[in-house]
């Protein structure tokens, strides 16, 4: 799989570190209330186990499953996959996303989500793309903020795969876009 990798931007280490620290930012946030961690699967799965455990706090978990995407490109259209488990009315919901692209994904989760009464709201993404955002949509919490890369890693795949790298690098583009 290395091979597949054009640059690596974060190491394990370097997102070990940065994973503490939004932990510790969240635990210091949310004294005297119990966050529930609504993960959009399956991109984010890494970042809720290293997360949840640098989160100082009773919490629960719930899975949310969307499709957006094909390949590298944003199809535009969200649906949902997978639905919670759990009401959510009168939670302190925090989403845990992998990264914020376009922002439509994020844009038609909050929406969805707001329509079911949480108490709170916010967010955290491990990455944010800001240059490709449409609309207004923005993170409470970010790990890093990127250029307009393709990243695969730490959960982040291309067409399922890459997914178990343990560091975050930039796809060569050869990979997905072959010499015609
Ligand atoms: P958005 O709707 O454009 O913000 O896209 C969000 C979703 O697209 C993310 O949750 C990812 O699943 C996927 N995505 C966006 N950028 C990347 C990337 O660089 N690598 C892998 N997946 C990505
Ligand atoms: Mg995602």
């Amino acid at each position: 799989m290395d091979h597949d990798i054009e640059s690596v931007l974060f190491t394990a280490d370097e997102i070990n570190a940065r994973v503490t620290e939004l932990g510790a930012e969240i635990t210091r946030d949310y004294q005297g209330r119990q966050p529930h961690l609504v993960t959009i699967v399956k991109g984010s799965i890494p970042f809720l186990a290293d997360l949840m455990r640098h989160i100082d706090l009773p919490l629960t978990v719930d899975l949310l499953g969307v499709s957006s995407y094909c390949g590298t490109q944003s199809s535009g259209e969200a649906r949902l996959t997978k639905d919670l488990d759990e009401s959510i009315e009168g939670r302190h919901v925090i989403v845990v996303e992998d990264v914020i692209d376009t922002g439509l994904t994020l844009s038609y989760v909050l929406r969805n989500l707001r329509q079911r009464a949480p108490a709170s709201l916010r967010v955290v993404t491990m990455l944010d793309k800001p240059a490709r955002r449409e609309g207004k949509v923005d993170a409470n919490y970010v790990g890093f903020t990127i250029s307009d890369y393709f990243v695969v890693g730490y959960g982040l795949d291309w067409n399922q795969q890459y997914r178990n790298l343990p560091y975050i690098g930039v796809l060569k583009r050869d990979v997905y876009a072959p010499a015609e």
